[in-house]
């Protein structure tokens, strides 16, 4: 069992994951209808492993012989001016969900649930991946895109990224 204040974290994270999910699906609809395919490529392959992450924390829940309860997941933005903008937007998610995994193994520290507490190290991991790679884009985008012809060579760049299934355990 996963004590009760834990068991609702992990819900609320579940749903934040699955929201995740959602945010870049629509941004991945944003670069469709500007032609940016290999932008949205990234994002396809982004909108899977946020699903990875949200089934992970659903599939452990059940493990812990604990309650699933899904949640109404929010609408996210779906405009942006520029594609700076957009990964701008991704950065500040990332960091928020970042912060929402050191909440989550806050309380489950709180509630002295080490199997809880090592089972989220790999969330842990995975943020600063996360966080990396977005980052590592931004800067590209910032230093280096001022136009559209190196916009378009950098499409083609992540166009090459592969989505390989995490094992989270
Ligand atoms: Fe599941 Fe991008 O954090």
């Amino acid at each position: 069992m996963l004590n009760e204040k834990l068991e609702q974290a992990f819900n609320d994270q579940i749903n934040a994951e699955f929201y995740s999910e959602y945010l870049y699906l629509s941004m991945a609809a944003y670069f469709e209808r500007i032609n940016l395919q290999g932008f949205k490529n990234w994002m396809n392959v982004q909108i899977q492993e946020e699903h990875a992450h949200a089934m992970g924390l659903f599939n452990y829940v059940h493990e812990r012989n604990a309650k699933v309860t899904l949640q109404q997941i929010a609408q996210p933005k779906n405009d942006w001016e520029s594609t700076l903008e957009l990964f701008e937007d991704v950065y500040k998610h990332e960091q928020y969900i970042t912060s929402k995994i050191n909440e989550l193994i806050s309380i489950a520290e709180e509630v002295n649930d080490r199997a809880a507490v090592i089972f989220l190290d790999w969330y842990v991991k995975e943020q600063v991946e996360e966080e990396s790679n977005v980052s590592n884009i931004l800067k590209t985008l910032k230093l280096i895109c001022n136009d559209n012809n190196c916009l378009y060579m950098f499409d083609k760049e992540l166009a090459s990224r592969v989505y390989t299934a995490p094992e989270i355990n």
